[in-house]
């Protein structure tokens, strides 16, 4: 088969590796990609652009397209590709995608399922959300109801800064058309967890669970990220919890929307009983950095949960769990330590020279992530630029070879100075809810 991968950060060249050695596979496209990749499995283009990746599609007899991010599944990729171009496209539709895209609908759509969720009330004027804070106790949430990049989340410990906040949302317009309307949210305590389920519109099937760090420092510190590490598995959300999400989350989604695609389900874990969590946010895809633990940690292919996701083939390897269905996984623990731009997320500095071991290393891997060619040179290009992966038998071992690799190999490599890690990712696996 030929796949084109949608997509240009870590996830997507995580995708993108795990495919192009598995055994139906003739050849891997990546649009626009990164320097993860050699120049000529790259194609030019934009995400926005669904004509000239139709036409890419009709060019190089594309058998499967898999849409990295959120953005182009919202815009409605998938209905426009299978439409046009009759290509099998993995990801769920543009209604289903609203699910993401606009955290107001989400809300509503949980608040009529019955889903576990934060207490919440929408607001669609400065004037109306100012009542709604009164019905609030600190800190308080607020959400802006479109897509903004990760940023239209924040926390507010005291009513003047929620006040400034929403001052900046309905008179400066900082969020655009995204904050047109916000979600005014009681704020909720424990440990977050994330995790994924393949599904097909009639079923869901889970992969392993997966912890992120969505803060830039160590010990939880400074602003949010796009997620500066990840390791799998998570084991404070448990069988019992897992059992609960799926029938009182997957399945009402499965009903209503038909789903089809990968469905993030963030969750807060607030204690050890199969009903103590709470839904934070719905996403329409993989998590950027978990995929890259989570497909690592895969015991056979994933091109057949693809196929089987877009109605390909019906039977594909799962376990029966209690209560639910999981993706079979190896035995292992994956770390994930992200190497971010000095700088990152406010305003990373660019092109960073990037040079790497050309030798392969026992049990690690380097996913690339914010990197591109200019003049045959490798540099960086975004926030966040690598992917240091490690894998062991537990989160111990995994988490001590990533962080060797990194101090001892590749500081001979990188200029460390221009960059910035969290040296905690890991850390934490055994505590508790
Ligand atoms: P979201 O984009 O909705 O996932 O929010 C981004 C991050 O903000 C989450 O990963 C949480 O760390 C935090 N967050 C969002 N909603 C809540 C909430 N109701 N209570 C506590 N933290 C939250
Ligand atoms: N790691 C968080 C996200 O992908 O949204």
């Amino acid at each position: 088969m030929k796949i084109l991968v949608l997509g240009s950060g870590g996830r997507e060249h995580a995708l993108v590796k795990k495919l192009q050695k598995e055994k139906n596979v003739e050849k891997v496209f990546f649009l626009p990609g990164n320097a993860g990749c050699p120049p000529e499995d790259l194609l030019a283009g934009s995400l926005e652009d669904f004509d000239r990746i139709a036409h890419i599609v009709r060019q190089f007899s594309i058998d499967l397209v898999v849409v990295g991010p959120e953005k182009p599944l919202a815009a409605g990729i998938k209905d426009y590709l299978e439409q046009k171009v009759k290509v099998p496209v993995f990801g769920p539709s543009q209604s289903a995608a609203q699910l993401e895209a606009s955290k107001v609908f989400a809300y509503r759509f949980m608040e009529k399922a019955a889903i576990p969720a934060a207490k919440s009330q929408v607001a669609k004027s400065l004037e109306e959300a100012k009542k709604i804070l009164e019905n609030f106790s600190l800190p308080v949430v607020i959400k802006v109801d479109g897509l903004a990049q990760g940023k239209g989340v924040s926390i507010h410990q005291d009513i003047a800064s929620a006040l400034e906040k929403l001052s900046d949302i309905f008179e400066k317009n900082i969020f655009g058309d995204a904050g047109r309307q916000v979600l005014i949210s009681e704020f909720l305590r424990g440990r977050e967890a994330s995790l994924f389920a393949i599904c097909n519109g009639r079923e869901g099937i889970f992969l392993p669970v997966a912890q992120d760090y969505k803060r830039a420092f160590d010990g939880d510190e400074g602003p949010n990220t796009g997620g500066m590490g990840s390791y799998v598995p998570a084991k404070h959300l448990s069988e019992k919890h897992i059992a609960y999400a799926h029938e009182k989350i997957l399945k009402p989604v499965l009903e209503e929307f038909h789903y089809t695609g990968v469905l993030y389900i963030g969750l807060m874990v607030h204690g050890r009983e199969a009903h103590e969590l709470s839904v934070i946010e719905f996403n329409c895809r993989l998590g950027d950095p978990e995929a890259q633990c989570i497909l690592a940690s895969l015991a056979g292919e994933l091109l057949p949960y693809l196929l089987w996701s877009c109605g390909m083939i019906e039977v594909v390897p799962k376990l029966q769990r209690d209560g639910y269905f999981a993706v079979p996984t190896q035995n292992l623990a994956v770390v994930n330590v992200v190497l971010a731009a000095r700088g990152y997320p406010d305003n990373p500095v660019k092109g960073i020279p990037i040079s790497l071991p050309s030798k392969p290393v026992p049990n690690i891997d380097i996913i690339h992530a914010g990197t591109t060619y200019q003049n045959g040179q490798i540099i960086s290009s975004g926030g966040r630029i690598l992917n240091i992966l490690a894998t062991a038998n537990n989160l111990v071992t995994a988490r001590a070879l990533a962080y060797d690799f990194i101090e001892k190999k590749l500081s001979c490599y990188l200029d460390f100075q221009q960059l910035h890690y969290r040296k905690d990712i890991g850390l934490d696996h055994a505590s508790p809810c």
